[in-house]
């Protein structure tokens, strides 16, 4: 299973990067304006600096909703660096978009989906990541895991390449269970990653390991 950030916060990354298990980031415009970022030529200064701390793939969204403009700014986003992967929304001239990018080589991810046919709308565009928003669904009353299972299925069944990318991944439970299911990505905060850490039979023990050196060894 592969993990991705969810920041555009650049200490975070590095610090997921450093513990040696991460695979990408993720970022939206929230998350871009959570950190202050504005302006075009800063925004993309931001996405280079991100590819520039991690290996893997970065998620860079377009803000565009209409066919013409998703393209523009899919083609200005990939000219960055190689990493990128061109976010795109679930709305109609997304799909478009996916399709028409898929077929240039520009990898994708389609972004906001919360229900199974829109996944395989994503899937047969040819979106190479789709990004089902599992806490947001929890949030509503249903079951953002069933849903993971779902699209698991219905891509196992025809062989979809796209990758399921879990998103809105809240806590360790959520990411364990889509492990379980067969998401091939998460993405989450650094948090989730860490919480992985803990357990306090792990705490006791180093302890005691550590206590009973120190008896003999002063
Ligand atoms: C996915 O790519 C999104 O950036 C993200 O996971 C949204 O998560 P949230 O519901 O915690 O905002």
């Amino acid at each position: 299973m592969k993990f991705f950030i969810d920041t555009a916060n650049l200490n975070e990354i590095k610090e997921a990067h450093e513990l040696g298990v991460l695979d990408g980031v993720t970022t939206n415009p929230s998350l871009m304006a959570k950190e202050g970022i504005k302006g075009k030529d800063n925004v993309f200064k931001h996405y280079k600096a991100i590819c520039n701390i991690v290996d893997g793939d970065v998620s860079a969204e377009v803000i565009a909703t209409d066919f013409t403009g998703i393209i523009k700014e899919g083609e200005e986003l990939v000219t960055i660096d190689d990493k990128i992967v061109v976010k795109v929304p679930m709305i109609k001239d997304g799909v478009r978009a996916i399709k028409y990018f898929s077929d240039r080589g520009i990898r994708t991810n389609c972004t906001l989906v919360f229900s199974a046919g829109q996944a395989l709308l994503a899937a047969k565009a040819g979106a190479t990541y789709v990004s089902p928003f599992i806490g947001r669904l929890d949030d509503i009353s249903q079951d953002g895991l069933e849903l993971i299972e779902q699209i698991r299925l219905i891509y196992d069944n025809y062989s979809y390449e796209t990758q399921i990318l879990a998103a809105s991944v809240r806590h360790t439970m959520h990411l364990l269970k889509c492990a379980e299911i067969g998401a091939d990505v998460m993405t989450g905060p650094l948090s989730v990653m860490t919480a992985l850490l803990n357990h306090p039979l792990t705490d006791s023990g180093l302890a005691k390991f550590l206590a009973d050196h120190k008896k003999v060894n002063g």
